[in-house]
């Protein structure tokens, strides 16, 4: 088994969000200089993927042009002598081969797998959210690459999240002890369940490595909670799944005070000293005042 492609979905509406996102896509939010999708493609790439597909929807044309060659800014940085720009821009389009899909109607997260199908095949594929950012030595989605290779079976990232929080969530059923073996099995998930129902605060973070067998299943599973088509209750019914304990820092960039957090964190662990200072500086006035 051998894990080349991703797929990103970035079609939903970034509604906790609004009205920033009213015209303006929330994969396409900045976390320092870069869109936060930017780091979505670059963790697939980095974790050895030469092949993305997004699926975008209506009013998401911003992230096609981010992605895209830009002849005239290209131009113009050049007649300016402003080369170090210049290599950022070209950067960019040279990342990696990236294909789009429209999903239609917002559907749900596993309708808008579904629209991968084609595209993936008959392939195990990395599926990283687009509005989530993982900040992690090893990347994220590299490490469940590799165990989804050794094991030949589906991986999911998890992370513990606060109890009261595990309604906004997938939440993973574990039987065994998840501290004897890094990469363990999950016997169950339920997606986004009342505090008293859930089977434990282990949560889904937003990268998947997934087997094919994935796509019958979300055809013919039922809407769930929210009347949407939820990819968790595919998942469920996969013949096994693993689970790997998140290793990092993961910002959900569709709240504002992870998008916050995320900006400030990555700040002060910036290779410019200058901006680490700066930005040192300003919180501290901050809490002075
Ligand atoms: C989706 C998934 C959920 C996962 C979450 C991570 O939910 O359905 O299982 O835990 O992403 O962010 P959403 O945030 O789209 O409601």
């Amino acid at each position: 088994m051998q894990v080349n492609k991703a797929v990103i979905p970035a079609a939903g509406f970034g509604t906790r969000f609004l009205p920033v996102t009213k015209a303006q896509p929330k994969e396409m939010m900045p976390v320092l200089d870069k869109p936060t999708i930017q780091y979505v493609v670059e963790e697939a790439v980095s974790s050895g993927i030469d092949d993305v597909l997004i699926i975008t929807g209506r009013g998401k044309q911003a992230i096609e042009a981010h992605f895209d060659k830009s002849y005239e800014l290209e131009e113009e940085l050049k007649n300016a002598g402003k080369t170090d720009r210049l290599d950022r821009v070209r950067e960019i389009a040279d990342l990696v081969d990236i294909h789009y899909v429209r999903q239609k109607e917002r559907n749900g997260l596993g309708d808008a797998v579904l629209y991968a199908r084609k595209h993936v095949g008959d392939e195990p594929f990395a599926l990283l959210l687009g509005d989530t950012i993982i900040e992690s030595e090893m990347p994220c989605t590299r490490e469940l690459v590799q165990y989804a290779e050794e094991y030949e079976e589906s991986v999911l990232s998890l992370e513990r999240v606060p109890w009261e929080r595990v309604e906004s969530y997938g939440v993973a059923e574990v039987g065994g002890d998840v501290d004897s073996e890094p990469c363990f099995p999950v016997e169950d998930f339920v997606e986004k369940p009342p505090r008293e129902e859930a089977p434990s605060n282990l949560a889904i973070t937003g990268r998947y490595v997934l087997t094919p067998e994935i796509f019958d299943l979300l055809e013919e599973t039922e809407k769930g909670v929210g009347g949407e088509l939820q990819l968790t209750d595919a998942i469920r019914a996969l013949s096994s799944v693993r689970g790997v304990e998140l290793s990092g820092d993961r910002f959900d960039i569709g709240n504002i005070p992870d998008w916050l957090k995320a900006n400030i964190e990555m700040a002060l662990t910036h290779d410019d000293g200058e901006m680490n200072e700066a930005v040192r500086q300003i919180i501290q006035e901050q809490l002075n005042e």
